[in-house]
This record gives C-alpha cells, sequence and structure tokens, in this order.
C-alpha cells in the first residue's frame, strides 16, 4: 500500500464506524469546509486542510513521503522516541526493511490538537438521550481544560526522533477507538446482557480482553455488583479522544442510562458514577485500544501489509 493510502483508510474506517452514524460525521465536514471558505487570507494559510476531509485531529501522517509504498508496519499502542530506535534497529538487524511506525495514542500535531476531536462526545451522549445542551455545556470546560493539559507537552519530541531516524510516522487514534465502539455496541445490542456480571463474561470472550486478564488487566466493574440489572447500557467512554465531563453521570442518569462500558476510568469519575447510580464496567485501556487497532490492522493485512506488533499492542487477526 502507499503511505496515503493507509492513511485515508484510517480516516474512511473512522468515519464509518463512527457511533454519531456517517451523516452526521459528513455534515459536519460540510460546516468546517463553509466556515473555511469564508476565513479571512491570513487564518486559512494557518488552517490544517487535513481538516477539510478528516474530521479526527488526533489521526494524521506525522513525518514521511505520503507517496511511498509501505510494505512492513511497527505498530503500537504508544511510540515514542524509544519505540522508534526499537524499530529502526530491527529494519537493520532483521534485514526486513520497516517502512512505517505506527502509534495507536497520538503524538506531534496530532497530540496537540487532542481535544478537538472531543465534541463527539456530546453527540454521542445526545443519542443516548442526555439533552445536547446539557451535553455541551458540560464538556465545554472539560474540552478547553484537555487543550490546556497538553498544551504544555514537548509535542514534537517523539516526530523529530523520526525524521532523525528517517522512519515513516503516523498516529490512528479516534479511528480506531471508532471501531471498538462500534465492535462493543454491536455486540452488547446482539447479546443484549441482563445483568453486569453478563457484560464481563461476554467480555471475557473476546481474546484480546481474554488475554488482558492473564496480564492483570481484564474487564472489571469498578460500580455496581455482578447481579446488578444493567438497564440501558451506553458505550460513550470508548472513544472521543479522552475522558468526558466528571458531572456527566448526573445526566446520563436522569437521561435513563442505568451502565456504562467504558476503557478506563479515574476515581473522581468513578465517585461521581456511583453518586448516580450507574453501574460502571471497565472493559480496560490497552486491550480495547489494541481490539480497535486490529480491526484495521486486519484491513491492511488483507492489502498485503505486514504488521509487526509492538508497544503494548495485543495483535489478534479476525477473518
Ligand atoms: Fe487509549
Amino acid at each position: 500500500m502507499i503511505f496515503q493510502e493507509i492513511y485515508n483508510l484510517a480516516v474512511k474506517m473512522g468515519i464509518e464506524s463512527d457511533l454519531r452514524g456517517k451523516a452526521k460525521v459528513q455534515k459536519y465536514l460540510k460546516r468546517v469546509k463553509e466556515k473555511y471558505e469564508k476565513f479571512p487570507v491570513d487564518e486559512k494559510e494557518e488552517f490544517d486542510k487535513e481538516k477539510l476531509t478528516n474530521p479526527f485531529s488526533d489521526t494524521r501522517i506525522l513525518i514521511g513521503d505520503p507517496k511511498q509504498k509501505i510494505k512492513t508496519i511497527y505498530v503500537g499502542i504508544d511510540i515514542d522516541s524509544a519505540e522508534l530506535m526499537i524499530a529502526k534497529y530491527l529494519s537493520e538487524e532483521s534485514g526486513k526493511k520497516i517502512d512505517l511506525a505506527l502509534s495507536h495514542h497520538p503524538e506531534g500535531k496530532s497530540l496537540a490538537a487532542l481535544d478537538e476531536v472531543m465534541h463527539l462526545q456530546a453527540e454521542i451522549l445526545a443519542d443516548y438521550g442526555v439533552p445536547i445542551n446539557i451535553a455541551e455545556k458540560l464538556m465545554k470546560p472539560r474540552i478547553d481544560e484537555v487543550a490546556r493539559g497538553v498544551s504544555a507537552s514537548n509535542h514534537n519530541k517523539a516526530v523529530d526522533a523520526a525524521r532523525l531516524l528517517k522512519v515513516n510516522f503516523m498516529c490512528v487514534h479516534t479511528p480506531a477507538d471508532n471501531l471498538v465502539a462500534r465492535f462493543l455496541k454491536n455486540l452488547i445490542e446482539k447479546k443484549k446482557p441482563e445483568t453486569v456480571g453478563e457484560i464481563i463474561k461476554i467480555l471475557k470472550e473476546i481474546p484480546e480482553y481474554k488475554i488482558a486478564v492473564g496480564l492483570n488487566a481484564g474487564p472489571k466493574i469498578f460500580v455496581g455488583s455482578p447481579d446488578n440489572y444493567v438497564g440501558k447500557i451506553a458505550i460513550t467512554e470508548i472513544t472521543g479522544g479522552t475522558s468526558g465531563s466528571s458531572q456527566m453521570y448526573e445526566k446520563m442518569s436522569q437521561a435513563g442510562i442505568g451502565t456504562i462500558i467504558g476503557m478506563h476510568m479515574k476515581e473522581e469519575y468513578k465517585k461521581q458514577a456511583e453518586a448516580a447510580n450507574i453501574n460502571v464496567v471497565v472493559a480496560g485501556h490497552i486491550s480495547s485500544d489494541s481490539l480497535g487497532m486490529n480491526v484495521f490492522l486486519d484491513e491492511l493485512e488483507k492489502k498485503g501489509v505486514e504488521i509487526i506488533p509492538a508497544a503494548g499492542l495485543i495483535r489478534i487477526r479476525r477473518k
């Protein structure tokens, strides 16, 4: 595959699996385009043109020639300078050239713009019955907080390492998180668990989570007990950049949500969910990230690309 085709496929799969629905994402892109066209010249120059076709600010080609042919990819959940060194070492020692390092978690400009993808959370919450005005109002300060939080990091450190090592580098974050969110939503709708314990049982049948159990990182009940009835299940904490607002649980409870399935949850958030009487199942962070990446990587393999799993990625192939 060509580097650009890999990036394009990630964006396409991310849009198609987006819990907002493809039509809403396309409308969003249309609005971005309309705003862009009205910008004055200087703002147009500053504007990242990728935003016109890619709704995921945390997914970008970070460095390299997009026209290059890619046969072998080193893929990890987190690729930093050390991982790039391993990729380079393997490339030279094994004689098998690694053409691209692919990180799930964002680096470089994608990390600096992580907050921009969080808006999708409000729309997903609205689909679960939280009024959109409330979801947006509560998300806004949290998105600003994340923007300020990431602004302090040395975003481009790993990208500089890739440049010096001459390794092509990209990250695919929200498209992969959308793929795992869609996977879990379909599975839960099909299996219709009635208790929280049944959700855990269903998750443990998925190979990535089964392996995570062996690594002491399997699915866990953070709030509630195995015998609790699930009520309405919401897959709201799987995609959308990073954790949303801790004040959302009360509103989710009022919207009739009984149980949420998430990737990970901070203590403060857990307390708020508990106070709102919502059951919380934490599927697992790196295992969930792996599942989403695997759905994408299977498509790359079908097109003849070889995958070298690294840096936390639990690689499972599906037919
Ligand atoms: Fe993650």
